[in-house]
C-alpha cells in the first residue's frame, strides 16, 4: 500500500468505528457485532503501531485513557453550574406556569421538555474546536477537573464538527446495559456492587486513573451550550446536535402546560423501556428572551423546574432484621430483604430506622412488606401486608444487648434511638476509624474498609489514634499488602495531619455534625484547642446549628476519651487553623500565584484551593506575569527567579495571615 492509500484506510476505519460507537452510544443501536469492531479496532490498532505519524486525533484508540493523576484539580466555573428546582404534582406545575406568565404579563407560553437524565452533570470546554478541559459540577462554582476521563467517553466528541470555541453543559450517564455487565463482573471479583447506574457513573467519572473510566462504557447527552446566541433552547439543541455533540432526541415542545403533563404521564409510563435512567423530566421556557426577563433565584433559574416521578413502591418479604452498630453507639435496625429492583435500582436492604418503627409496624419476620424508594433517599419499609403474614409469626423484639460487644442497651424514655454506650465496642470503633480515614474526613487513601477492619482484628489499631504510630512492619503483615502499597498508605497518614479544621471536625464523627455543621463550627473555634472550651450558648447561637447539634457537640465533649483523642491529634500535629474564607476577594484576586518549597500547615492542593476560591490563579512557573510566590521550606531556583524579576515573595505565615482575613 502505498502511504497515501494507508492514510486513506486509517482515514476510513476511523470514521467507521466512530459511526458505529455513535450509533451504539448514543443512538443505542448496534449496526455490527462486538467482535465485527473488535476486528476493525484491531486492524486501526496496527496501522497505528506501523505509522504512529499517520495516528488521527479522533482515533478511537486515542480515547482509551493513559493518565493516572494523583488527585484531581479543581477548576473554577466561568458560569456557576446551578440546579433545578423541584416540582411533584400536577397542581405545582400549574403554579410553575402562572407564575412565569403572570411575571412575563403573557397569557400563552411554549415550553420544551426534556428528559431528566439520571447521572453526573458535566462542563466540557471547547476550544476551536477541540475538547480542551472538562469539570465536574463540584458545589456548583468550583468543581473537579475530569478531562482524561471524559476523554475516553466515545459519545463525547474530542472534534467538534466546527471550529469553534463554545462551552457545553450535559450528563453524563451509565447506560443500564453496562452497569449490569460492570455490577456482575465486580461480583465476580468479590468488589462490591454499584447500588444504581448513577453512584457507577459518578464513581467512575471521578477515578484518578482514566483507563479503569475508559472500561466502564459511560455516554453522555448534551442539555445545552453556555452563552451562546441562539434564541430558543430548541435551537440550542438543534445546534449541538449539528456540532456532532450528542443530543437526547426525546425532547418536545408543548405549547401549554397540559401538553407537558401529558409528554410527564407518557414518560412516566414508559421510562422503564429506555436503556438508561431517568429521574424526571425538566421544563424549560423555550425561548431565550423570555428566560432572560425571568432571570434566576441563587440557586436555579426561574425558567425551569424538573418534575420528579412519584416515588415506587413495591412489595417483597423480610428475610431478617440485622442490627447495626453506628460510630456513634446508634444501634439501627436492617431489614434484610428478598432483592427487588425499584426506581432503577436492586435493593436488598432497608432501614427500619429505630426501635419505634419496628414496634408501630409490629413487623414480624417473614411478613410481606412494602418498600419506598426515590432518588437519592435509601429505601425504607412503609407498610406490613398483614393479610399475608404466615401463621404463628411472632412480632420482632428489639433485643437488650448489643450485638457488636454484648454490653446493656441504653434506652432511653422518649428516645426511639437505642445506644450502646460502651466506648470500646468493636462495631463502634472500627466504623469511627472508617469515618476518621473517610474522604469528606481526613482522606486516607489506601485505608479502605478492609484494611481498617484487619488492622482491628489482627490488633494492631485499637483506636483513630493509633493509625499515626504504624509502621511499615505492621502493614507489611497484612493480606494484599506489598511494599508500594505500605509505603503510599503511610505517606497518606502522614500527609492526612495537614487537613483542614472542618476536616478534622467532621473526622471526629460528633453525632450530627455533618460536613456542614462541622464547617460553621470550624468557623467560630478557629482550632481544636477552642473547640474543647465550646459552651451550649455559644453553638446553639451559630446560625444553622440546631440546638440538636449543639446538645450533641456538648455531649461529645462531656467524655473525657473524646477530649483525649482531641489532645492526642493535636499532639501529633493535626492542629488546623481555620482560614476565613467568607470574603470572597484578597490581595490574590485575578493575581498570578506561584507555591514553591514544603508548606507545613496546608498541603499544596489546598492552597492552591484556596487561592482559586478567591480568584487567583495559580501556576506552576515564574515568569514575569507572576504576581506572588509563596515560599515554604527548602526553596530552590523559584525563589532565586522571583527575586531577579522583582515579584512580590510571602512567607507560609503571611500566605495564613491574609488568607485570614
Ligand atoms: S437543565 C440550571 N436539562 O439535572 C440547571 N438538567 O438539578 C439547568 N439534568 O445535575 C439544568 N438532564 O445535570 C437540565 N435535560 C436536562 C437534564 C438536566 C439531567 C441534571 C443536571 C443537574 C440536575 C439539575
Amino acid at each position: 500500500m502505498s502511504s497515501n492509500e494507508i492514510k486513506q484506510e486509517i482515514y476510513n476505519l476511523v470514521d467507521l468505528l466512530n459511526k458505529y460507537s455513535y450509533k451504539y452510544y448514543v443512538e443505542d443501536i448496534s449496526e455490527i457485532t462486538d467482535t465485527q469492531y473488535d476486528l476493525l479496532y484491531k486492524k486501526l490498532e496496527k496501522l497505528e503501531e506501523d505509522f504512529p505519524e499517520l495516528i488521527l486525533k479522533n482515533s478511537p484508540t486515542q480515547r482509551v485513557g493513559d493518565v493516572t493523576l494523583s488527585e484531581f484539580s479543581k477548576v473554577r466555573h466561568t458560569t456557576p453550574m446551578l440546579s433545578l428546582s423541584n416540582t411533584f404534582s400536577k397542581e405545582e406545575l400549574k403554579d410553575f406556569d402562572n407564575r412565569i406568565k403572570s411575571t412575563l404579563n403573557i397569557k400563552y407560553l411554549t415550553y420544551i421538555c426534556e428528559l431528566k437524565i439520571d447521572g453526573l452533570a458535566v462542563s466540557i470546554t471547547y476550544k476551536n474546536g477541540d475538547l480542551v478541559s472538562a469539570a465536574t459540577r463540584g458545589d456548583g462554582t468550583i468543581g473537579e477537573d475530569v478531562t482524561e476521563n471524559i476523554k475516553t467517553i466515545f459519545s463525547i466528541p474530542k472534534e467538534l464538527n466546527s471550529k469553534v470555541d463554545i462551552e457545553v453543559r450535559g450528563e453524563v450517564y451509565l447506560p443500564r446495559k453496562s452497569f449490569e455487565i460492570l455490577n456482575k463482573k465486580r461480583l465476580e471479583n468479590k468488589e462490591p456492587v454499584f447500588a444504581n447506574p448513577r453512584n457507577a457513573a459518578s464513581g467512575s467519572i471521578r477515578q484518578l486513573d482514566s483507563k479503569i473510566t475508559a472500561q466502564r462504557k459511560l455516554s453522555a447527552f448534551i442539555y445545552s451550550m453556555v452563552n451562546s446566541n441562539e434564541s430558543t433552547q430548541e435551537d440550542n439543541l438543534i445546534n449541538s446536535k449539528k456540532y456532532g455533540l450528542p443530543v437526547n432526541e426525546n425532547y418536545k415542545i408543548c405549547n401549554n402546560i397540559n401538553e407537558v403533563i401529558e409528554y410527564i404521564e407518557y414518560w412516566d409510563k414508559n421510562k422503564a423501556n429506555l436503556p438508561y435512567d431517568i429521574d424526571g423530566i425538566v421544563i424549560k421556557v423555550n425561548d431565550v428572551s423570555y428566560q432572560e426577563k425571568l432571570g434566576y433565584t441563587q440557586k436555579s433559574p426561574k425558567w425551569a423546574t424538573s418534575f420528579k416521578f412519584p416515588e415506587e413502591e413495591l412489595a417483597t418479604k423480610l428475610l431478617d432484621i440485622e442490627l447495626s452498630v453506628g460510630r456513634t453507639g446508634v444501634v439501627t435496625p436492617v431489614a434484610i430483604l428478598e432483592p427487588l429492583t425499584i426506581s432503577g435500582s436492586t435493593v436488598s436492604k432497608a432501614t427500619l430506622h429505630n426501635k419505634d418503627v419496628i414496634e408501630e409496624l409490629e413487623i414480624c419476620i417473614g411478613d410481606t412488606v412494602v418498600v419506598k424508594k426515590a432518588g437519592e433517599i435509601i429505601p425504607k419499609i412503609t407498610k406490613v401486608i398483614k393479610e399475608l403474614r404466615l401463621p404463628n409469626s411472632k412480632p420482632y423484639k428489639f433485643p437488650d444487648y448489643c450485638p457488636s460487644c454484648n454490653s446493656k442497651l441504653i434506652w432511653e424514655k422518649e428516645n426511639p434511638f437505642v445506644k450502646c454506650e460502651n466506648f470500646d465496642c468493636k462495631e463502634q470503633t472500627i466504623k469511627k476509624i472508617i469515618h476518621f480515614a473517610s474522604r469528606d474526613a481526613l482522606n486516607i487513601e489506601g485505608l479502605g474498609d478492609k484494611q481498617i477492619i484487619s488492622l482491628y482484628e489482627n490488633k494492631i489499631i485499637s483506636g483513630i489514634i493509633d493509625l499515626y504510630s504504624l509502621n511499615k512492619e505492621n502493614l507489611l503483615n497484612m493480606d494484599r499488602m506489598g511494599e508500594k502499597s505500605a509505603t503510599n498508605l503511610l505517606n497518606s497518614i502522614e500527609n492526612s495531619k495537614i487537613s483542614s479544621l472542618d476536616k478534622v471536625i467532621y473526622a471526629l464523627g460528633i453525632l450530627n455534625v455533618g460536613k456542614k455543621a462541622a464547617n460553621i463550627i470550624a468557623k467560630k473555634y478557629e482550632n481544636l484547642t477552642n473547640l474543647k472550651e465550646a459552651k451550649l450558648e455559644e453553638l446553639i447561637e451559630l446560625e444553622d446549628i440546631g440546638h440538636i447539634t449543639a446538645l450533641s457537640v456538648i455531649e461529645f465533649l462531656s467524655y473525657k476519651k473524646n477530649t483525649d483523642l482531641i489532645d492526642n491529634l493535636i499532639e501529633i500535629g493535626i492542629n488546623p487553623t481555620h482560614l476565613h474564607q467568607d470574603k470572597k476577594e484578597n490581595i490574590f484576586t485575578n493575581k498570578v500565584v506561584v507555591l514553591t518549597g514544603k508548606l507545613t500547615k496546608l498541603t499544596r492542593n489546598e492552597s492552591k484551593s484556596y487561592l482559586e476560591n478567591f480568584g487567583a490563579k495559580v501556576t506552576s512557573s515564574v515568569t514575569s506575569k507572576t504576581d506572588y510566590l509563596i515560599c515554604g521550606e527548602k526553596t530552590g531556583s523559584k525563589l532565586e527567579k522571583a527575586n531577579e524579576l522583582n515579584i512580590k515573595i510571602l512567607t507560609e505565615e503571611d500566605f495564613i495571615n491574609i488568607m485570614k482575613g
